[in-house]
Parts: C-alpha cells; sequence; structure tokens
C-alpha cells in the first residue's frame, strides 16, 4: 500500500474520528507533552498527525507547530482546529521540510516497526540533541479494554498479520533497539496512560468504524454487520450510569538525535 491510498480508510469518516474516538487520547498526548515539556519556543513536528487534537494541544502549551499526515480528509480537520500551524498532507518518510527544522518531534501510534524510513527522516529533521517521543501499543490483547479493539480482528488474516508486525515495537528492548540503530540515544522506555471511552454501544460501534484499521475489517463483513457485531459486543460491557471503558497498555519511547 502507498501512502496515498491510506486516506481511503483513515479519512473516510474523518469528523467521526475527530470526535468520537480521538478525544480519548488526550490523556496520551498530554502525558508525553508533560514528560518532554514541551512549552514556549519549541518548533514541534507532530508526524502522523491525524485530525492534529494533539497539535491543538502542544499550541496552548505555547510550541510552535507542524504536522504531517497521509490522509487529506483527516489533515482538513487538523487545518480547521489550528489554522496558523503548518500543517501538511503528505508522507511521514519524506516529507520536505529542511534539516534541523525542528526541536521535538511526535509521533502517536505513527511509527512502527514497518516505518523504519519515518525515524530516519524524524533525525534528519532534528538538530543533534534534539528529541523524538513515539508511543506503540503495547500487549492490546492483555490489555482491560482488548474486547474494544477485537472488532479490527474481523480483518483478513493478512490485514490482521500485518497489524501485529506493527506493534512488535511495543516489546521490551525493541524499540529502544529499533531507536539506537537509527542514530537515538534512547534511554526513556515508559508506559502511557491510554483509555478508550464511549457512552453507549452505538457511539462505540460508531466511533471504532472511524479508525482506519476498521476500514480493512469492514471491507471482509460489510458495513452494516460491522456495526452490528460491534454493538452487541459492546453491550456485553455496559455498565448503568457509567461510559463503556478500557484501558489499553501503551508504551512510550524518547531518543535524542547523537
Ligand atoms: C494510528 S493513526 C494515529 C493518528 C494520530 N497520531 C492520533 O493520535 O490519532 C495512524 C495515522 O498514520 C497516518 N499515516 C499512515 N501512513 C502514513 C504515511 N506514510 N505518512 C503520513 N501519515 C501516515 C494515517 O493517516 C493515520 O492518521
Amino acid at each position: 500500500m502507498t501512502w496515498e491510498m491510506v486516506d481511503e480508510g483513515w479519512g473516510r469518516k474523518a469528523a467521526d474520528f475527530a470526535s468520537l474516538s480521538e478525544p480519548a487520547n488526550s490523556r496520551e498526548y498530554t502525558f508525553v507533552h508533560h514528560r518532554l515539556g514541551v512549552g514556549g519556543g519549541d518548533r514541534l513536528l507532530d508526524m502522523a498527525c491525524g485530525s492534529g487534537l494533539a497539535i491543538e494541544l502542544a499550541r496552548i502549551r505555547g510550541a510552535t507547530c507542524a504536522g504531517i499526515d497521509a490522509s487529506e480528509r483527516l489533515i482538513a480537520v487538523a487545518r480547521d482546529r489550528n489554522p496558523d500551524s503548518d500543517i501538511r498532507v503528505g508522507d511521514m518518510n519524506a516529507t520536505g521540510w529542511d534539516d534541523a527544522s525542528f526541536d521535538v518531534i511526535t509521533s502517536f501510534r505513527g511509527i512502527w516497526g514497518t516505518t523504519p524510513d519515518a525515524v530516519d527522516e524524524a533525525h534528519r529533521l532534528l538538530p543533534a540533541g534534539g528529541r523524538l517521543a513515539m508511543t506503540v501499543w503495547g500487549n492490546v490483547g492483555k490489555s482491560p479494554g482488548a474486547w474494544m479493539l477485537q472488532p479490527l480482528r474481523w480483518a483478513t488474516d493478512e490485514k490482521v498479520a500485518n497489524q501485529a508486525n506493527m506493534v512488535a515495537l511495543g516489546r521490551p528492548g525493541v524499540g529502544e533497539a529499533f531507536l539506537e540503530s537509527r542514530g537515538f540515544d534512547a534511554s526513556e522506555r515508559f508506559e502511557v496512560p491510554f483509555v478508550f471511552e464511549f457512552p453507549d454501544p452505538v457511539t462505540y460501534a460508531r466511533g471504532l468504524a472511524s479508525m482506519g484499521p476498521a476500514y480493512e475489517a469492514i471491507q471482509s463483513v460489510g458495513e452494516e454487520d460491522f456495526l452490528i457485531r460491534a454493538e452487541a459486543l459492546a453491550e456485553q460491557h455496559v455498565r448503568p450510569g457509567l461510559p463503556l471503558r478500557g484501558e489499553i497498555q501503551l508504551f512510550g519511547y524518547i531518543g535524542t538525535k547523537r
């Protein structure tokens, strides 16, 4: 798949993704920004920025922000939220910004073991001492909220295998070795809070259906079936008076360019 095809899955429900799914990620964004000490004067790039909530939160902390994502329709939301930021539709593996344009680069579940070129690109875009922070899934299957991502496994076996490869970086030592091998000192690996929250099964199904990997499942089972089955799954987890809530294990790495 080329980067130009990413929008087909990620962009088709951009407004749903931005307003139903992405807000739950604010725990992750805030935690990582805080850990990095993001603040006034920082030139920050968010790689695979999606619909730009992380950029909005970094801006609130005073950073001058830029972003790039392959999905044109997610970028439309990111620009709407951050009209004065330099936000581009493009490939995170070859962004077009000049060398050492940023002090800090973040990527929230955007850089995977399958995307080493993006780490090389981040390396080029930072000065020596600049920092790259990235988050990757941990053991999703053993997480309390594992059921919430179960519908993504309704994709074809081939697509599910690819999803498994994409999470390899979460294993102890793997992410550190990956960053070390690409010119970063990766001293920090830490657990990052991540929670999905939805008010009810219908909103859960709709929110989940807006995510790129869900599209792979939808192509297998059809949209209507996907929504019906996801709603039925969530019904089993309803707690009266409380939102549906599922914590998923997520790890973060901070690499400093040598
Ligand atoms: C798991 S989502 C994470 C999005 C965002 N960081 C967030 O926290 O919601 C992965 C993102 O990577 C983007 N993406 C995939 N391949 C890309 C590429 N080659 N260049 C730029 N963005 C890409 C998708 O469009 C999608 O927004």
